[in-house]
């Protein structure tokens, strides 16, 4: 009955007390905020249950271990669960409020962790109808983000094509995609991927004044063209055929959303290999480069940690799947760090 004391708690609304000790390997010091801003990492894809929240939540770990700031934020409203992968409560307020507008101040939604230099924004109190957001609301959000005083902001994106988490995963300076072996992961990863790029291309082409972009993607999708038109990379290759300059921006613009993908619950070395499959199906699809970061093996211990809510990152180090994420999530860190160097540069 006492191991499921949390779960009366979240039922009744009552707080939970903090009972944690300090948490192993935390011995840096707090850090503060990078006078650069808040890097966006944002983890999505296009299934349920294929491992986000294990990521996410992990990832904001292994930041913060190292002395960055960092602020997790559940974006996935309609099953919103991070919380629960740190063994905390979801507070009193949540991003729901938030995008409710029920709640203002985004500063006041966020939470402590048991862990330092870990921050926590919970994702909604009870499911909410992700469609109804309006994507003002959504832009609200991005703006909060810009303001806040973390070196790493890590959203949690729920599932699927809706506008707005495909529009909350385009707010990342990192976009984290998370597969699993399975084809029916791989098919809804292909479409989420396809409906990102749409979605891409028609935010650019609504934010330009003169209409040249909207124009020229109407007369791309007419009948007459329709027909040649497959795929991604068949839009921008129809574009600069119609205006090479129009075409090229495109093109340019959407290889600079930096992604990358993780493969997880793994059980086979072959699993792993799906990664590489999926970037190249990507670059002859979508003409963009995705990043196969590495792939994390299905493991016993990921569901020991999550009853017991006892993060992998934390209290069980030495398990394989800790490593294989650290690793992951290191790569990701170099990743984000070259491509923050070349925005300075510039
Ligand atoms: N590497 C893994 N090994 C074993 N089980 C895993 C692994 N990754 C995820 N799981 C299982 O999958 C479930 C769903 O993970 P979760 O992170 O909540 O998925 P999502 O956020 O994508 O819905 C977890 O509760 C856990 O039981
Ligand atoms: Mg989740």
């Amino acid at each position: 009955m006492l191991k499921f004391d949390w779960f009366r708690r979240l039922l009744s609304g009552e707080r939970e007390r903090s009972d944690h000790s300090e948490p192993p390997g935390f011995s840096r010091p707090i850090s503060t905020a990078s006078p650069f801003g808040t890097r966006i990492w944002a983890v999505g894809g296009g299934k349920g249950g294929v491992g986000k929240s294990l990521i996410a939540s992990n990832a904001g770990i292994a930041l913060s271990k190292q002395g960055k700031k960092v602020l997790l934020v559940d974006a996935d409203l309609g099953a919103a669960n991070l919380h629960t992968f740190l063994g905390v409560d979801g507070g009193r307020t949540a991003l729901s409020s938030f995008l409710k507008d029920e709640a203002s101040d985004f500063k006041s939604l966020i939470q402590k962790t048991p862990f330092p230099n870990l921050d926590l924004v919970s994702g909604a109190k009870d499911a909410l109808d992700v469609p109804e957001v309006k994507c003002t609301q959504i832009k609200k959000l991005r703006d909060a983000l810009k303001k806040v005083e973390y070196d790493y902001a890590i959203l949690d994106v729920g599932p699927g094509t809706s506008s707005n988490f495909l529009d909350m995963f385009l707010m990342s300076n990192e976009g984290i995609i998370v597969s699993t072996p399975e084809p029916t992961t791989i098919e809804n990863n292909y479409r989420f991927l396809k409906c990102l790029f749409l979605r891409k291309i028609k935010t650019i082409a609504d934010s330009q004044p003169d209409g040249v972009l909207k124009d020229l993607l109407q007369r791309i999708f007419s009948d007459k063209w329709s027909q040649r038109v497959k795929t991604v990379a068949d839009i921008t290759d129809q574009l600069m055929r119609l205006d090479f300059e129009q075409g090229r921006m495109l093109k340019e613009d959407l290889k600079s959303t930096s992604l990358s993908m993780i493969v997880n619950q793994t059980k086979r070395g072959e699993d792993a290999n799906i990664g590489k499959a999926i970037r190249s199906a990507c670059s002859e699809y979508f003409g963009v480069d995705i990043d196969y970061i590495g792939s994390v093996g299905y493991e016993e211990t990921v569901g020991e940690s999550i009853r017991t809510r006892r993060p992998l990152s934390v209290y069980f180090t030495s398990s394989v799947a800790a490593k294989s994420l650290e690793g992951c999530i290191a790569r990701v860190l170099d990743k984000s760090r070259a491509a923050q160097q070349v925005t300075f540069q510039i």
